[in-house]
């Protein structure tokens, strides 16, 4: 059946089209078959015999009856690879786009592609998503569709950065150096990745690809930028942001990785009473109380600065029967303490948390130090006593809690994960991690606050790239607020089909978690803020006259210029003039650098695109980064659907990885390896396993998945090749 149905479509279409009808296909192989400009395809292989041409009865006969023919069914090794280089070539698959572009047609189907990292080879993850890709956009050519397809790379930021410098580091090279470095190398890991791309048979213009480090793509970038700032959505804060020190940057949500083994010296401490809440005043024998604390950052508690507790919940003061003394915990919380204390807990009085209020503490480390209890929303009863300790400068409800009580904010870690001088001297230069958390310990043990300590197994955030924990602490940054854009990005987001639904509520729920985005970064590989700042004050000059000029001079000579050129002409007379700005001399350059999450966000074009197609691991990424910028500048999604498939996975299910030696190489599967379990596959199978799966879960790769598929085509390829050269000839 499937014979015939083939052998009437090339009856009936012009030679082009009977190339896009089978290019449409899942196989390189397939578009040979049609096309009369492949005969080489035959030659010297095999004396088939001609079969009819032409209507009549007899266009049949000899598609169902095979001939005897020396076709070899299966070619192996160096033969089917030249075969596939020399359909490639004779098919002019490299015109293929440009041929359906040209081709008149009543609608356009636009798939955005999302771009790839350019900070290494190719792998099996960018097989599965390409050829998913070329898949759907042959299937949209199939059906008249003109497809408007532009491959794409992501070129900035710091993995590349980092791979580029090497072992060199940062010491001493100037950023244009280190740009030049980081640009070579995203250079070279395009065009790899390119070559893979292309030997996979992917359907585009590779001379017209849109890259995140083109001078026009940065002033576009630009842009966008400047609409979300000129709405107010970018702004400039002070505030606790993770902060990695190995890589000596603010990182986003999306360049974190949470170790669920992480081990945290946790400690329960002390700060006493110094003052009695008024309310509770009154009780008798409530002398020297202390407030119990928990936490799994001693390193934090020099940076106290309150303790909260929730308001409508019930507090106690306990005597602790081992040594008399008196501790203020949260009701429910006793027991819990009393196993962990290995003591007995007498309660001596109970009164609700409101009446806490008006509290104050004595720091415990800090003599002169005066800390107050505060009601905050945030205090839960799930761990620790129910009291919170509380470093606005090193977390993130803290923060919120010194913003309504306009606590101070001062941070007492440097860029590199030390105590700064504001620590004080015993603590100064030690890495808080470490033995920053050592010397914490041992001064609160020393002043006999240390209550007990415990080891705490617990999730924290890693540098996803250097693999080193992070710490919170506040840097002046810009952000988008991303809060007041949820709403919108809701509503957008319903209007949009997503494959699987199932995808959905996880796309919400990211947008949820997210209350604002850290845009900027302190490197140098990437799209320069466009601001300057006065020298004197330190106030930030940004509009749209002073963005835009800067957007040109991107566009002209690409983002080097902003190292490059003289302030003068970054910031131009005429420009002050409009910004109603002093002279040029009171201002510096900014250093920061744009995260590569909104390079990328930004890449939708005016139009929306009916398709955006990637891995699961964007929907916390490039679909929302993407949404956001999207909906701030013009209120609408920039795609109608959304499709997310799963990962390519070994063939026992799990994730691939160096040190688990399963990683499966693309070009290993098409060219062959050293070891004889390996032979070539050609691209042919490549495709084919991408097509046969079910990408909606994940995809397992590996020998049985391949050689699986190399038996379907060699199946599929019997029934066609006769007949379909005897047409050929
Ligand atoms: C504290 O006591 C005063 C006087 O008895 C009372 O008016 C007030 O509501 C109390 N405050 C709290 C927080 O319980
Ligand atoms: C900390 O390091 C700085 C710079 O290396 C040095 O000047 C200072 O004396 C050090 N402080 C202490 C307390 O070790």
């Amino acid at each position: 059946m499937l014979l015939c149905r083939i052998s009437l479509v090339s009856q009936t279409l012009p030679r082009w089209g009977r190339r896009s009808q089978r290019g449409g296909g899942l196989l390189l192989r397939a578009v040979s078959f049609s096309s009369s400009r492949c005969h080489g395809v035959s030659s010297g292989e095999g004396s088939a015999q001609p079969a009819e041409s032409g209507s009549g009865q007899g266009q049949y006969r000899d598609t169902v009856l095979l001939p005897k023919t020396d076709f070899p069914m299966k070619l192996t090794g160096q033969k089917l690879l030249d075969k596939e280089l020399e359909i490639q070539q004779d098919c002019k698959f490299a015109d293929l786009y440009s041929w359906q572009r040209e081709r008149k047609a009543k609608k356009e189907f636009c798939l955005h592609d999302g771009p790839p990292y350019a900070n290494g080879d190719p792998h099996v993850g960018h097989a599965l998503n390409k050829i998913l890709k070329d898949i759907r956009n042959r299937f949209e050519m199939l059906r008249g569709r003109q497809v408007h397809y532009v491959p794409g790379w992501d070129c900035h930021g710091l993995p590349i950065e980092l791979k580029a410098l090497g072992e060199l580091g940062t010491s001493g090279l100037s950023p244009l150096q280190i740009r030049q470095k980081a640009r070579e190398f995203a250079e070279g890991a395009i065009a790899r990745q390119m070559a893979a791309f292309q030997r996979w048979g992917v359907m585009a213009d590779w001379d017209q690809c849109y890259y995140t480090f083109d001078g026009a793509y940065e002033a576009a970038q630009l842009k966008v930028f400047q609409e979300m700032h000129s709405k107010g959505l970018i702004y400039q804060d002070y505030k606790p942001v993770f902060w990695s020190p190995s890589s000596r940057t603010a990182l986003a949500e999306a360049e974190l990785e949470y170790n669920a083994e992480h081990v945290s010296r946790a400690i329960y401490t002390t700060f006493p009473l110094a003052t009695l809440p008024p309310n509770i005043t009154k009780e008798a024998g409530l002398d020297s109380v202390s407030v119990l604390v928990w936490t799994t950052q001693p390193w934090t508690i020099p940076a106290n600065q309150a303790i909260c507790y929730m308001p409508n919940a019930q507090y106690s003061v306990v005597k602790r029967l081992d040594n008399s003394e008196l501790l203020l915990v949260a009701t429910e919380r006793t027991a819990n303490m009393a196993a962990l204390l290995g003591t007995e807990l007498e309660v001596v009085s109970t009164f609700t948390g409101s009446q806490l209020e008006g509290g104050i503490c004595k720091h415990p480390t800090i003599p002169s130090k005066e800390v107050p209890l505060l009601p905050a929303n945030h205090v839960t009863m799930a761990k620790g006593t129910g009291l919170v300790h509380t470093a606005p400068a090193h977390g993130m409800e803290d923060y919120s809690v010194a913003s309504q009580f306009k606590l101070s904010v001062d941070c007492i870690v440097n860029e590199d994960g030390k105590f700064t001088e504001l620590a004080g001297p015993e603590l100064h230069n030690l890495s808080v991690m470490n033995e920053g958390t050592d010397r914490v310990i041992s001064m609160l043990k020393e002043c006999g606050s240390l209550v007990k300590e415990e080891r705490c197994v617990h999730s924290y955030p890693y540098d996803w790239r250097t693999k080193q924990p992070v710490v919170i602490r506040p840097s002046k940054q810009w952000f988008i607020n991303t809060a007041s854009l949820k709403d919108k990005a809701k509503e957008a987001l319903q209007k949009v089909r997503v494959l699987p639904e199932s995808a959905r509520s996880s796309l919400l729920a990211m947008l949820d978690r997210r209350t604002y985005w850290c845009i900027s970064r302190q490197r140098s590989w990437g799209v320069p803020i466009p601001v300057f700042y006065h020298r004197e004050t330190g106030e930030a000059l940004i509009n749209k006259h002073t963005v835009s000029h800067v957007a040109q001079l991107f566009k002209e000579k690409g983002s080097d210029c902003w190292w490059e050129l003289p302030i003068e002409t970054l910031l131009p007379a005429a420009v002050l003039k409009k910004s109603k700005a002093g002279p040029v001399g009171d201002y510096i350059r900014g250093e920061d650098v744009l995260d590569i999450w909104f390079d990328s966000g930004a890449s939708w074009s005016d139009s929306r695109a009916d398709a955006y197609v990637e891995g699961k691991d964007q929907i916390g990424g490039w679909f929302q980064s993407s949404l956001l910028t999207s909906v701030a500048v013009r209120n609408k999604a920039p795609y109608k659907s959304l499709v997310v498939h799963g990962f390519a996975v070994s063939e026992k299910g799990e994730k691939m990885s160096k040190s688990l030696g399963n990683v499966v190489d693309p070009d290993v599967v098409i060219n062959g390896g050293k070891d004889p379990s390996t032979p070539a596959f050609g691209a042919d199978v490549l495709r084919w396993w991408v097509a046969e799966s079910n990408v909606f879960s994940e995809v397992q790769i590996g020998p049985n998945a391949l050689n699986s598929a190399r038996d379907s085509i060699s199946k599929v390829g019997l029934r066609l090749l006769p007949a379909e050269l005897n047409r050929i000839e």
